[in-house]
């Protein structure tokens, strides 16, 4: 019997996405498997939401942001009863095998499903936050930095146009793997990280030197995440209401206002980091890893995710996403601080 490959794109959508679905359903095709694709991730599994990908339903879009099978991040399949549905579904296509594009959540959730229901599961990681181990980089990270480098580039010009102090929040709820690149490559004079407890106190004094010695602005990149439930608990700086909803970077703001003076602004970047054209090196990434994930499935692989480290295509356990992820680089942090005076 012919073989089946399923295909999602789960969790956060990452750009790159498209490239990597183009990757599965091509290299799938080329090696005599068909490909049926899910909408929404997992949700589309257990609704039976799908679409047959030939070699033209992929036509176009590795140029393009998003994914064209959209995304979720499932409840559901967090139940078995979801995950019962799903396999029903599975088994209704004569799919034999899965290939999940997404994140640690999703490889989660794979991993659970592929050991319940012994059924083979490879995933392939896309996540802007590059916070997924067994893997140097995660599709979509590389855009993401250069979408938020474009956006420093530009408010650096109107801060110093103003002699404004310019917070910028970049996304990163628990890693700040996007603010510490945004801010090497921005060249920011500080930066907050959800890894390290903030010190508003030195930060302001390193800002109002700089800006003594002549400095007319400063950038500062905070992650989204950066000061954590500590920020949270120990609100001293606190003018706002206690909403963890609210921005950090406000509070922020406002600690450096009232230390330095200076004017201070906020520009939270937030989703617009998520879309755009991705990066050649998300694209060739995409690609690369998705075609070995279409091979490994058809070599008989399962419960394994492919990842990219030192220049080398590797498989790993779906287990490394969540307990392998590389620590921040504390010599990168320093460096940071150096540079940025
Ligand atoms: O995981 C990717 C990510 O963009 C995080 O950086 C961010 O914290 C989160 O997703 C935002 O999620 P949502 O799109 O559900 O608001």
């Amino acid at each position: 019997m012919k073989r089946k490959i399923g295909v999602i794109t789960s969790g956060g959508d990452s750009p790159g996405m498209n490239a990597a679905l183009r990757a599965v359903v091509r290299s799938g095709i080329a090696s005599g498997v068909s490909v049926v694709g899910f909408f929404a991730g997992y949700d589309g599994i257990i609704d039976n939401r799908y679409m047959d990908m030939d070699v033209g339903s992929v036509s176009g879009i590795i140029n393009r942001g998003g994914t064209i099978l959209r995304t979720a991040r499932s409840a559901r399949f967090m139940k078995k009863e979801g995950r019962l549905a799903a396999l029903e579904t599975l088994r209704k296509h004569r799919c034999d095998s899965l290939v999940v594009i997404g994140g640690d959540g999703s490889f989660r959730g794979a991993e659970v499903f592929s050991k319940e229901f012994n059924f083979p599961v490879i995933g392939v990681p896309g996540s802007i936050d590059n916070d997924i181990g067994g893997t140097d980089y995660s599709i979509g990270f590389d855009t993401a930095v250069n979408t938020a480098i474009m956006a420093i580039d530009k408010i650096r010009e109107t801060a110093e146009s103003h002699d404004r102090v310019f917070v910028i929040e970049v996304m990163g709820r628990t890693r700040g793997f996007i603010a510490i690149e945004a801010a090497m490559a921005g060249g920011a004079e500080g930066l907050l990280v959800p890894e390290v407890k903030p010190d508003l106190d030195r930060l302001s004094e390193r800002i109002k030197r700089g800006h003594n010695r002549g400095k007319t602005s400063s950038i500062i990149i905070v992650s989204e995440g950066a000061g954590g439930a500590d920020m949270h608990a120990h609100p001293e700086d606190d003018n706002l209401p206690r909403n963890p909803d609210i921005s950090i970077s406000y509070k922020v703001a406002n600690a450096i206002f009232e230390r330095t003076g200076l004017e201070v602004r906020v520009c939270v970047l937030g989703h617009l980091q998520r879309g755009g054209p991705p990066s050649a090196y998300d694209r060739s990434l995409a690609s690369q890893l998705s075609a070995a994930a279409v091979d490994l499935i058809i070599g008989g692989s399962s419960g394994i995710m492919v990842g990219r480290q030192s220049g080398k295509i590797v498989a790993s356990p779906f287990s490394d996403a969540w307990e392998k992820c590389i620590s921040l680089d504390c010599h990168m942090l320093d460096l940071v601080e150096r540079l940025g005076r």
